[in-house]
């Protein structure tokens, strides 16, 4: 236990706040269990010849990294291909499946090429313009592709709708996606490596599963294990197992379904679920008994011992 653990946090994406809370989280708790622990804030690229994060991770002689930046360059596989060929061990997925899993419209042709259930879909990007007038499946959901927290993501009910969000978000997004509305129970499926862990329920109070329903206090409720029956409960575990093999997605991760006609729209993988004592796949892991100390170690464990495999 007396190998220093570097913990990535920050990062400089839309989620830079969310990741700053998950990697405070993980530090604490690191600490509380006798690991030596240091916080890495990347905050922004950096040039080599200023680049503290080679200096700290030598100065420390860290042999193994927690990854807890949400979105780039922690959640996209960048860091993990610097990692790799740094001979660094780190938690979680690969960088070719935190690659894929990032960008959601990859995601879902992998999904529909393994027949794993996701709502239609269309690809648009800036620089390459694309016939959207055939689109029919109102309401639409307009999302970028590589985003999270639900930042950027609108909804259309016709196509005038659709033209107006599509170019609002060109604007802001090189790439971003129309999807099929799926109308149903929203559902999220944690994993610890191949285990998963109880399905949670998500009921938002007001409105849709929000940046502010995400991450204000009482504004979403959340059931676990959702009421389901076996069969179902059974059913939706398989396709979120598969969902994660597909991807190739290691270490803990969170698969976004929703539930309609019994059928498991699978929506996305987060290679880099929020990882405060109060997400989701922490209190997925509580549930059975896997308490917050108890996951971060895990965490740990399976970074260490994970480099050859990836
Ligand atoms: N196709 C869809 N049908 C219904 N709701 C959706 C759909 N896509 C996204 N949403 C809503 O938006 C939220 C965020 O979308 P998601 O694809 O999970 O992206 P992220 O969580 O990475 O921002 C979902 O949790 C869900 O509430
Ligand atoms: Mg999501």
């Amino acid at each position: 236990m007396s190998d220093i653990i570097g913990v990535l946090y920050g990062g400089y994406s839309n989620e830079r706040e969310v990741s700053l809370k998950t990697g405070i989280a993980i530090h604490n708790s690191l600490l509380r269990s006798g690991y030596k622990s240091v916080l890495i804030d990347l905050h922004k690229p950096d040039k080599l010849a200023n680049w503290n994060f080679l200096k700290l991770l030598a100065e420390n002689e860290i042999k193994t990294v927690v990854i807890a930046i949400h979105g780039t360059p922690g959640e996209d596989g960048i860091l993990q291909g610097f990692l790799e060929l740094s001979g660094i061990n780190y938690s979680g997925s690969s960088a070719r499946a935190a690659m894929l899993s990032m960008d959601k419209t990859l995601t879902k042709l992998i999904f529909r090429n393994e027949k794993i259930p996701t709502p239609e879909f269309m690809t648009i990007q800036r620089k390459q313009p694309v016939d959207f007038s055939c689109w029919r499946h109102y309401p639409a959901v307009i999302k970028p592709a590589n985003e999270g927290s639900s930042i950027g993501v609108e909804f259309a009910y016709n196509e005038k709708e659709l033209n107006m969000s599509i170019g609002k978000l060109l604007s802001l997004y090189e790439k971003i996606m129309v999807e099929e509305f799926i109308e149903g129970d929203e559902l999220t499926v944690g994993f610890m490596g191949k285990r998963s862990l109880p399905i949670i329920k998500i009921v938002p109070k007001n409105g849709f599963y929000d940046y502010h329903n995400k991450y204000t206090k009482g504004a979403t409720e959340y059931i676990i294990p959702a009421p389901l029956d076996k069969l179902s409960a059974k059913r939706i575990i398989e396709v979120a197992t598969r969902a994660v093999g597909s991807v190739g997605i290691s270490g803990v991760s969170r698969v976004d379904i929703i539930l309609k006609n019994s059928i498991p729209y699978v929506l996305e993988i987060n290679s880099i679920p929020g990882m405060t004592e109060t997400s989701l796949l922490p209190n997925a892991a509580k549930a059975t008994g896997v308490d917050f100390d108890s996951l971060c170690r895990w965490i740990v464990k399976d970074a260490s011992k994970k480099q050859k495999n990836k």
